[in-house]
């Protein structure tokens, strides 16, 4: 099987990368294969002719984008646009990476796949242009993640450890909650989805239970021997003074994914499988 991965080089990316099952072919893409561009992704996929394609692509800086709308939305919506028609043109099955902030995340319920998103962000937004573009092609599956972290590139799990490692304070929020996930997980978990080919639709797949953005750095402290009050200083999101607004509470229903998919880990045991993968 060939599948053509956009994005290889960013986090996610890279474990799509490092951990394909032997019998898959990789075929990478990074930003030479700049998906804002119909002509590149044409002459891309047409040279490729995979079996299917995967895009990690993404304008991830949050506050950034408030900044940028623009080049946000032009990588994450226009982008899955131009695969979306390409992969129609070619028939080929595309899976399109979203996020849990295109939630507002103002209830303490979990999201399922029915529930109306209604971003906050710019950021939000633009990740939903991007499952509108892809949902043009009806073979897609569009996958809602949440706060990856990975061993490719600095996230929150990095900072907890560079804080440890240098004996510094860092700022941590105890009211943002969502179901932090492993890249390493979620790359072998996509490539579940394809073996099994579910049906084509939205799916959530992160790892199960939540926790604050406070929990999950304590628990790294923990499993390094680390007294979180050493290094952790709770605050709100609110204190930050952020330019983009984030859900506070965008946690995610994974019932969909473990029916048609399969099981999936709790968020304590992808902390530990990052720790072992470092
Ligand atoms: N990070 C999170 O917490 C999080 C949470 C939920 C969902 N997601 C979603 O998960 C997916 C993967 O995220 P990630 O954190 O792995 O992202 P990432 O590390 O920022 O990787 C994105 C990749 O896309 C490349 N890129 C940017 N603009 C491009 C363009 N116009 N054409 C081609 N390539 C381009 C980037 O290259 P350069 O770096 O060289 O610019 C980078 O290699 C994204 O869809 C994201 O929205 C992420």
């Amino acid at each position: 099987m060939k599948i053509s991965l956009f994005g290889a080089k960013g986090m996610l990316g890279s474990d799509l990368v490092n951990l394909a099952p032997k019998e898959t072919r990789i075929l990478s893409h990074d930003l030479e294969t700049n998906i804002t561009n119909l002509n590149t992704v044409e002459g891309a996929l047409k040279a490729d002719r995979p079996d299917g394609v995967i895009n990690a692509v993404a304008f991830t800086n949050v506050d950034g984008a408030e900044k940028e709308p623009g080049e946000a939305f032009l990588v994450n919506g226009k982008g899955p646009e131009h695969l979306a028609v390409v992969c129609a043109e070619l028939d080929i099955p595309l899976i399109q990476i979203s996020t849990d902030f295109v939630f507002d995340g103002n209830r303490e319920s979990l999201y399922t796949e029915e529930d109306r998103p209604t971003p906050l962000s710019k950021y939000g937004e633009s990740k939903l242009a991007g499952e509108t573009s892809a949902r043009r092609w009806v073979k897609h599956y569009i996958l809602r993640t949440s706060s990856l972290y990975g061993t490719g590139r600095d996230n929150h799990a990095a900072r907890v450890l560079k804080a440890i490692k240098n004996k510094e304070k860092i700022n941590v929020a105890t009211d943002l909650f969502c179901s932090p996930t492993f890249t390493g997980d979620l790359a072998r978990w996509i490539y579940q989805l394809i073996e099994k080919k579910p049906p084509y639709g939205t799916y959530h797949v992160c790892h199960t239970g939540f926790c604050s953005r406070y929990d999950f750095a304590a628990r790294i402290c923990e499993l390094k021997n680390v007294d979180p009050s050493t290094i952790l200083n709770p605050i709100t999101m609110e204190s930050l003074h952020l330019p983009a607004r984030r859900p506070l509470h965008a946690c995610l229903s994974m019932n969909k994914w473990e029916k048609q998919v399969g099981a999936l880990l709790s968020w304590q045991d992808g902390l530990e499988n990052y720790l072992s993968a470092l």
